[in-house]
């Protein structure tokens, strides 16, 4: 891919992925953040499941983080047609934040029609426990940049245009399917706004102070951008934040514990996702 993606490299892709799911049509994308790979056993063996390295996907950028598996894997989950990806690319391993958001540009170019991003997150609510889980209800990007800058990619009328809205980006309506699920399940399931940094470094006490007071819940270094194209090119979205880890005075920020935090997480977000994607699909 050269700076900005083209729709013939969307075509490369997709008819690579194509020639490797003949027919196969997915619903839903579905991103895997830290800790969350697991949700990739999910898919059903039959039909058979197809397991694409990022390295066999032409134009994908190539996943560098410890904890993060790369592979795109297509197939069934709970019924649903799904495209998932088995590890993300982040801004701060310095990709630009093209390849970041390519993967979401070619779901929509295979005709998904909604995306669920997962990630781990730093929280900032004292009242909530580490290994909750939050469902996104909306996000600040203070990436101090943004996927759609440059030329507008026109790929997806009516949606991609140069200004698109970014209001009920994380959608109400597949929230509320993913609550009635959790409730029935007796699952506690937090709520609240994402906050997105570049990263790498974990926040300073005064940063985490400053989120909390312009109204951010969780912080992480990812999915904001993600979600502005998936946005762009017309895909709803549900998003699920792992609270890893307290954001407190006198608490380090550890990537190992919170990589481990949010796979021992991922046995309550699995089901719960499982279980979620029929209502979530119902909804498109
Ligand atoms: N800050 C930023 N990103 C994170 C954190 C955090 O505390 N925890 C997990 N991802």
């Amino acid at each position: 891919m050269s700076e900005f993606p083209t729709i013939a490299d969307l075509e490369e892709t997709v008819a690579a992925i194509r020639a490797k799911a003949p027919g196969f049509q997915p619903k839903i994308g579905i991103i895997l953040g830290t800790g969350l790979s697991g949700m990739g056993e999910q898919l059903d063996e039959s039909p058979a499941k197809i397991v694409m390295p990022y390295a066999e996907v032409p134009h994908f950028a190539k996943s560098t983080v410890i904890g993060h598996a790369g592979n795109l894997l297509l197939g069934y989950i709970n019924g649903v047609p799904v495209m998932c990806m088995q590890g993300r690319f982040h801004y701060y391993e310095g990709y630009s934040l093209n390849q970041v958001t390519y993967p979401v540009r070619v779901m929509a170019k295979m005709g998904v029609k909604g995306l669920v991003v997962s990630n781990a997150a730093g929280c900032l609510n004292a009242d909530w426990q580490v290994g909750d889980i939050a469902l996104i209800t909306d996000h600040i990007n203070f990436q101090g940049t943004n996927p759609l800058i440059g030329p507008n990619k026109d790929f997806f009328p009516p949606y991609s245009t140069r200004f698109p809205d970014m209001s009920d980006c994380y959608d109400k309506k597949m929230r509320e399917a993913v609550k009635e699920v959790a409730a029935k399940k007796d699952l506690k399931l937090r709520e609240g706004v994402y906050f997105a940094m570049s990263g790498p470094s974990y926040e300073t006490s005064a940063e985490h102070k400053f989120i909390k007071i312009v109204g951010g819940d969780f912080v992480g270094m990812s999915t904001a951008p993600e979600v502005i194209v998936a946005r762009h090119s017309g895909l709803r979205c549900v998003g699920f934040s792992v609270m890893t880890n307290m954001c407190v005075p006198g608490v380090v920020a550890d990537h190992a514990v919170i990589g481990d935090v949010g796979r021992s997480a991922g046995d309550r977000l699995v089901p719960l996702l499982r279980d979620s994607l029929p209502g979530i699909a119902a909804q498109l």
